[in-house]
């Protein structure tokens, strides 16, 4: 068998490709699909080509893989250009996900149907790469400059009955999809064919359009989706072989880029990290009721995710008044939903009909997960765990959500104790990606298994991390501030720390972003430690913090606030407050400080990975990519520090 099969349906040709798993673009399939095109132009009993694919999706684009390496001919843009003007109609027939070269193979094809749940789109954006066989060319053709914009410059695909709004399909298949895609190629044959989307002009689009075209596509930070923005320009203003030329040399000359392979580096290390060696071939203990103990900050939001992922949720609390104050901290989180139209009405009640507070920890009875987020405290949660221990059923998976707290001391005396585990969500709970799977010496490894596949249902980025103080992202967050706090000693400005992180592509910079979350939490963690007798020097944190300094909430932290505005104002009063600690003025250079920082994260990542709390570099990376706000196209510390 080749990976591209024909056979017949009286007039109509099916061509199958099949190279699984989700039948990448690779030279062969490319070969293939070139070598149909020509055999059933020359085929006379042939009238029309249905192209589909084998298993669980049509073709999901090129092979990311292949990226690194020279291409191979026959190129992508030819093969599709061959589609494209082949004598006979091609029907594309997509069920899963026609993405990137998948699309742009479909877009070759004179017709593009799809089943309703079959997804559309052109990610390359998400990969630091356009679309690099007429993506940009021909979606604009297809579907108009605002569509094709949008489709290529955000990367995010759509679900079939939106592309055929948006003119990117013509037709949604009730029913199988193949007798379908054949009925819809013998009715279009009655017609007079569209003509080649190679063959259509294209309207120029006003000056001002493009402004706002390239103010939004300049929100995402990378160059990706600004050099696909030209190339869309460009398809609006030159011929079509020139167009793709210059789609072409974009492709390749990003490709090429440390943008691109961080991007790539990222997308493998997203589809390793959940499928961690140690679970091979483990079967999840399975988990269809969830309990949630703690209805504050982190309590609520995880009670939110459990619920948007259709999970049953009971929430404890400590009395009956803070069981009401649980409840609303939830509602509001469903509330915020609903006013920004992401949640219906009806998905809105559904949310909290799904949902029961109680302060008895008798209602945990039919659990089989119960995850506990009260204070950050070793005896409030030792309670916690023993009434666990009494109310839950022996094989309840039962655990942690601490930040700091060594989950052994937290389990000790619990038991059952293979069914403990600490899962450290990240805050808000309900949108922030990253988990942390702590398992403790004594997980079972169906426990374990467990918790990878709840954060799958929940949508969130699973990475297993060993027992430290801060575990693998706090941990290392702890080394960028103290690093961070060491330049400022050194005397260079806190301004000037925020903006070099900020154009390494954060959101925040370290400075700002503990004003915003405030100074307070990691203070008090470290006066907790002094208060245990450890050696904590002082920081300039505290020294702000005793100052009454906490952040934004108290109108000033490493930066003053006017009041109702966010926006921060280098402050007199902290430098008189730091004056003692700081020696003089000194310059750097923006990029050098951030390469400073970055490579403080990854020597603490290196620490972290030599003690095996970490299992692979790559998991580090997608700690402080999901959970810290590090730049998904520098590719995580440990990428980073690799290429500098
Ligand atoms: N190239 C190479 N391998 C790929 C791949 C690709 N484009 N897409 C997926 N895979 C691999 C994965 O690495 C994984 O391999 P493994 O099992 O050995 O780890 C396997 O296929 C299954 O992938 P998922 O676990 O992601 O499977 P799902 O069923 O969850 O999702 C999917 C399927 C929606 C197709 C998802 O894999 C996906 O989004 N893939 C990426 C699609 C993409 O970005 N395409 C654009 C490529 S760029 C391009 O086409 C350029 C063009 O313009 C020239
Ligand atoms: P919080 O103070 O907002 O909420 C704690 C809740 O626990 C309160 O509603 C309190 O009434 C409840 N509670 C206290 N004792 C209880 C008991 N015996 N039984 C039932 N409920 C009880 O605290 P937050 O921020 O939600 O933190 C909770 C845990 O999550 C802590 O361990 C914290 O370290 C951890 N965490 C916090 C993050 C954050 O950004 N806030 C991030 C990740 C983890």
């Amino acid at each position: 068998m080749s990976i591209v099969n024909i056979r017949r349906e009286g007039e109509i040709a099916v061509v199958t490709v099949d190279n699984p798993p989700v039948n990448a673009i690779s030279a062969e399939l490319r070969q293939g699909l070139s070598d149909a095109v020509a055999a059933l132009d020359a085929d006379a009993a042939v009238r029309a080509v249905v192209l589909t694919c084998a298993g669980r999706t049509f073709i999901a684009g090129a092979d990311v893989r292949e990226f690194g390496k020279p291409p191979i001919p026959p190129h992508l843009p030819d093969v599709v250009n061959a589609i494209d003007n082949a004598a006979k109609p091609w029907v594309a027939a997509i069920h899963g996900a026609a993405l990137g070269g998948g699309f742009e193979i479909a877009m070759g094809c004179r017709f593009r149907v799809a089943v309703a749940d079959a997804m559309i789109g052109l990610p390359e954006v998400t990969l630091g790469i356009i679309p690099g066989a007429s993506g940009t060319v021909r979606t604009p053709r297809l579907a108009g400059v605002e569509a094709a914009v949008s489709l290529v410059t955000t990367g995010k695909p759509m679900k079939a009955p939106k592309a055929l709004e948006a003119g990117l399909i013509d037709a949604v298949i009730e029913g199988d999809l193949l007798p379908g895609a054949i009925a819809f190629a013998r009715d279009a044959l009655t017609r007079d064919l569209p003509q080649p989307l190679s063959a259509r002009p294209l309207a120029p689009m006003s000056d001002e359009f493009w402004q706002g075209a390239r103010k939004a596509a300049s929100k995402a930070g990378h160059q990706a989706p600004l050099r696909a923005l030209d190339s869309i320009r460009n398809a609006t203003e030159v011929p079509f072989d020139a167009a793709m030329q210059y789609e072409r040399e974009t492709f390749l000359d990003l490709r090429a880029g440390d943008e691109a392979a961080a991007l790539r580096h990222v997308f493998f290390a997203e589809r390793a990290a959940p499928r961690p060696a140690v679970i091979d071939g483990i079967d999840p203990r399975p988990v269809t009721r969830v309990g949630v103990i703690g209805g504050g900050t982190m309590g609520a939001g995880i009670a939110a995710a459990c619920r948007n992922a259709g999970l049953p949720v009971v929430l404890i609390e400590r009395d009956s008044d803070a069981a009401a104050r649980g409840l609303a901290n939830v509602t509001k989180v469903f509330d915020g939903a609903r006013a920004r139209g992401i949640l219906s009405d009806e998905a809105h009640a559904e949310r909290l009909a799904g949902l029961g507070t109680s302060d008895d920890y008798a209602a945990l009875a039919e659990c089989d997960l119960v995850i506990e987020a009260v204070f950050e405290e070793i005896s409030v949660k030792r309670d916690v765990f023993a009434q666990l221990g009494q109310h839950c059923r022996t094989d309840a998976i039962l655990a942690t959500n601490t930040s700091y707290i060594d989950p052994r001391l937290i389990a000790e005396g619990l038991p059952h104790p293979e069914r403990f585990i600490g899962l450290h969500f990240f805050s808000p709970a309900h949108i922030m990606k990253l988990l942390e799977i702590v398992p403790a010496p004594e997980t079972a490894p169906e426990v374990l298994a467990a918790a990878f596949a709840l954060a799958k249902r929940l949508g969130k980025m699973p990475v297993r991390a060993g027992i430290c103080e801060g575990f693998i992202g706090n941990r290392i967050l702890k080394r960028y501030r103290a690093e961070a706090e060491a330049l400022v000693e050194s005397g260079i400005a806190i301004a000037d720390i925020d903006a070099a992180m900020r154009g390494y592509g954060f959101k925040m910079g370290p400075f700002e972003a503990q004003d915003l979350g405030g100074l307070d939490i990691a203070y008090l963690q470290r006066e907790g430690a002094r208060a245990e007798g450890q050696d904590v020097p002082e920081t300039l944190g505290d020294i702000l913090v005793r100052a009454g300094r906490k952040g934004q909430k108290t109108g000033g932290g490493w930066y003053d606030y006017a009041e109702g505005d966010r926006k921060p104002r280098v402050s007199d009063t902290v430098a008189g407050l730091l004056a003692g600690r700081i020696a003089g003025q000194r310059v750097m250079d923006l990029a050098d400080i951030a390469a400073h920082l970055v490579g403080a994260m990854a020597a603490e990542g290196q620490a972290i990975l030599d003690e095996g709390i970490a299992d692979q570099a790559s998991d580090i990376d997608l700690v402080e990519i999901h959970g810290y706000g590090f730049p998904r196209w520098k590719g995580g510390p440990m990428f980073a520090a690799g290429r500098a």
